[in-house]
């Protein structure tokens, strides 16, 4: 089988090789598309390919449509709101992702844009500290429980807001659970977002809820730009000169933030959340096992499309 793994932001080289390695000692062969400058190349590179591994790219209808050998593709990472999930039901293509494996790198940048924002982006002046501060995880998944430990290590307290997670797990691990996310917003001078983007959740975080936050509240998002309301959170930022916004995800009117707000806002110039050699190769490495344990005996953990 022709494993192509499609990376416009490649993985670190250890990922690689290490992808490389189960996939020839699989018995399957390996190729590598890059720094791809359309998706014109993707949608040839992937015309042979049985298996495709990806990060943020996109696998589009068209992706899919071109790939006539496809039997999977796996986005090594969290969110899959890149791929075309009905559009590789309506292949058989089987979708899925890998969760959790690129955690640790998201929540460690999650507590560092906490502190890099509490003083002043790293410019002379007086900032403040963030143990003593408290910290709202909207999401208590994979990424937002790992925040909620390094942030408890630092001295924060800590809430979170997740209806699909019991209270009482959230008791069990240190965490106060918020019995609803205005309660939340209103009690937290960070909060931490780690939801998908999904339509229940895009545009959902604007000024209803940020005009909760407490005095110097600052949003802090590594999860996606779409689920923020970007007009109500440049409106806001007008109306309350103390809010701060730090983001991985760069807004569509950033420009326009950075121009109004100055150092109360931040975007990291490229998504940089996994960018770290470990999550590269936690993320890479599992999904190549996850494809070749599909070839080898069909299994299907963590598909996306059932
Ligand atoms: C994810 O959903 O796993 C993260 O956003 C990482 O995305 P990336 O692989 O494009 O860095």
């Amino acid at each position: 089988m022709k494993v192509l793994v499609a990376t416009q932001k490649p993985f670190a080289a250890a990922a690689v090789a290490g992808i490389k390695k189960i996939v020839e000692e699989a018995g399957h062969t390996l190729a590598l598309l890059e720094k791809y400058a359309d998706q014109a190349d993707l949608e040839a590179a992937v015309a042979d390919a049985d298996a495709l591994i990806v990060r943020s790219d996109k696998v589009t209808a068209q992706v899919v449509a071109a790939a006539k050998n496809l039997k999977i593709v796996v986005r090594a990472g969290a969110g899959y709101d890149n791929l075309d999930l009905e559009a590789c039901t309506a292949a058989k293509v089987v979708a899925m992702n890998t969760p959790g494996q690129n955690a640790n790198a998201v929540a460690e940048l999650a507590i560092a844009m906490m502190i890099y924002m509490s003083r002043n982006q790293f410019t002379p002046g007086t900032g403040c500290e963030v143990q003593g501060k408290k910290v709202g995880i909207q999401a208590y998944g994979n990424v937002g429980r790992l925040v909620a430990q390094k942030a408890k290590a630092l001295g924060m307290e800590v809430m979170a807001f997740d209806p699909f997670v019991p209270a009482e797990k959230m008791v069990a691990e240190g965490v106060t659970p918020a019995s609803s996310l205005e309660d939340m917003y209103k009690a937290c001078n960070f909060v931490s977002l780690h939801i998908p983007a999904i339509p229940a959740t895009i545009g959902s975080i604007g000024a209803n809820l940020l005009k909760l936050l407490p005095k110097g509240g600052c949003l802090v998002n590594t999860a996606r730009k779409e689920v923020i309301n970007e007009p109500e959170l440049a409106a806001i930022l007008a109306e309350r000169e103390d809010l701060k916004y730090i983001t991985d995800v760069a807004a569509s009117n950033q420009a326009e933030l950075d121009e109004k707000f100055g150092k109360r806002v931040f975007a990291t110039p490229k998504k940089m959340g996994a960018e770290t050699a470990e999550a590269n190769i936690n993320a890479g490495l599992a999904a190549a096992n996850q494809i070749c344990d599909f070839f080898a005996t069909g299994c299907t953990r963590f598909q996306l499309n059932k």
